[in-house]
């Protein structure tokens, strides 16, 4: 491989460069309010079987062409089948990144934004906090300007070794704050809520949620798992590093769910509140918490430290994608992109109250649920995209790079891969392909 593009030092650096990248506010921010917006229960197991069986296999598939490739998305697509149209789907990979990350970056300012608010004891309205275009745009840029930093200095030293030390704190952070909120008085509706299925309320749409969560999540569909993956050794098991990223992001996902229902049914709040749930129920915890605002604080630096290790995973494909196959130093295009998706990013800075146009922005069928600019952003990036890129690839792992070859790769390392291998392409030739593609019809409303 070429010495330039460098190798993860370890397989356990590479599980938790991708873990980081996983774990992020698509756990402790959105999968809380999607769930409370879908009813419940019943969604978090569709989420569970998705990651099982869509997300798992799905993964692997990204990591083998990564790691067989050593490139980023479009390259990796060129290099199985130079020049065919097929490299396009690596282009709509790359343009997920810099949507997700105009988006993602506004909410990660926030987060940054209530780390001082918890140090400072002054919390205030969430809607008011959010609706002052001057914070709001400062605080997004800022963030902007770490993840800048951090990529364009490396990844390896800075971020790899905090992350490695903080991700095991935030861990245990969120084991003690599940015990508190559960020992809230009226907390077991919220329990009852978040783990009692009602099955009669999966619908269509709630399926696509709980699918477009789940690659949210896990960091799937754009490609981001091929530009990792490309940096991991032949020695290394790409099985189990799926098998772990995926068990570690839904964990996570899963606690941060253990402490806001129940806090908020004890707390009279709304589940299905939308994007403003946790920055409503986690400060209002931590203000009638003995110590509370020390804890606050503390949780959402972590919460900061999460999001950051995810931010720049996003910046990371646009850039290996410029710099592999545009040539560029990865000094200057950094900035260039950064500063391009700060940009896009100006009208979901401003959709949360601050200008009246983006806070009001019914572009998409109101079935499909957007009310405002950054809510949009997150629809067609952070889930029809990502659903659809996911679509595109595994058809292009299965059937165009085949089934089998993928399946050698994979088996490099791997020692029990033999057994599942047939079970594996047909998974990606036939099962995820299809439901990912039913899924998606059922946006234009067929089965509902
Ligand atoms: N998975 C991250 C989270 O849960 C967000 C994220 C980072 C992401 N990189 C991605 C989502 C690539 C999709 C694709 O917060």
């Amino acid at each position: 491989m070429d010495v330039q593009r460098g190798q993860w030092s370890s397989k356990l650096g590479f599980i938790f460069a991708a873990a980081g990248s996983a774990i992020g506010l698509g756990n402790i921010w959105r999968f809380p309010y999607v769930v409370g917006e879908n009813g419940g229960a019943a969604f978090v197991l569709i989420y569970i079987v998705f990651v099982i069986i869509i997300g798992l296999p799905y993964m692997i598939a990204e990591l083998a062409l990564g790691r067989s490739t050593h490139k980023n998305p479009v390259g990796a697509i060129s290099a199985i089948i130079p020049g065919s149209i097929w490299r396009w789907v690596g282009v709509l990979g790359v343009l997920t990144g810099v949507g997700i990350l105009s988006f993602y970056g506004v909410i990660a300012g926030w987060t940054f934004g209530y780390i001082i608010k918890m140090a400072v004891g002054k919390i205030g309205a969430f809607s008011e906090f959010v609706s002052n275009p001057w914070i709001v745009l400062l605080l997004f840029a800022f963030f902007m300007l770490l993840t800048t930093l951090i990529v364009y200095g490396g990844v390896e030293r800075g971020i790899e070794r905090w992350s490695k030390i903080l991700m095991p704190v935030l861990f245990v952070l969120l084991i003690g704050l599940i015990i508190y909120s559960n020992s809230l008085e009226g907390s077991g509706r919220g329990l009852t809520f978040y783990l009692q299925p009602d099955f009669s309320k999966i619908t269509g749409k709630v399926m696509l949620a709980a699918l477009g969560q789940a690659f949210f999540s896990m960091s799937l569909g754009m490609g981001l798992m091929i530009t990792y993956g490309s940096y991991v050794s032949r020695k290394d098991n790409i099985v189990s590093s799926a098998f772990y990223i995926a068990l570690f992001d839904t964990m996570i996902a899963i606690m941060a769910g253990l402490i806001i229902f129940p806090a908020l049914f004890a707390m009279g709040e709304s589940p299905s509140a939308g994007p403003s749930l946790v920055f409503v129920v986690f400060p209002k915890l931590f203000t009638q918490m003995p110590g509370g605002l020390a804890v606050g604080t503390f949780f959402f630096l972590l919460l900061s430290v999460a999001a950051l290790t995810s931010t720049i995973s996003l910046l990371e494909v646009p850039v290996a994608y410029l710099v592999d196959e545009k040539k560029v130093s990865r000094k200057k295009i950094v900035w260039v992109v950064a500063a391009f998706t700060f940009i896009v990013g100006i009208p979901s800075a401003l959709s949360q109250g601050a200008t009246e146009f983006f806070s009001n922005f019914a572009l998409l069928p109101e079935r499909l649920s957007p009310v405002d600019f950054l809510s949009h952003m997150s629809f067609i990036f952070g889930d029809f995209s990502l659903a659809f890129g996911a679509l595109l690839l595994s058809l292009f792992v299965g059937w165009v790079w085949g089934g089998s070859k993928a399946a050698n790769e994979i088996d490099t390392g791997s020692p029990f891969f033999s057994r599942t291998r047939s079970i594996w392409i047909f998974m990606i030739r036939y099962f995820v392909p299809l439901v990912v593609f039913l899924i998606l019809l059922n946006l234009f409303g067929i089965f509902d």
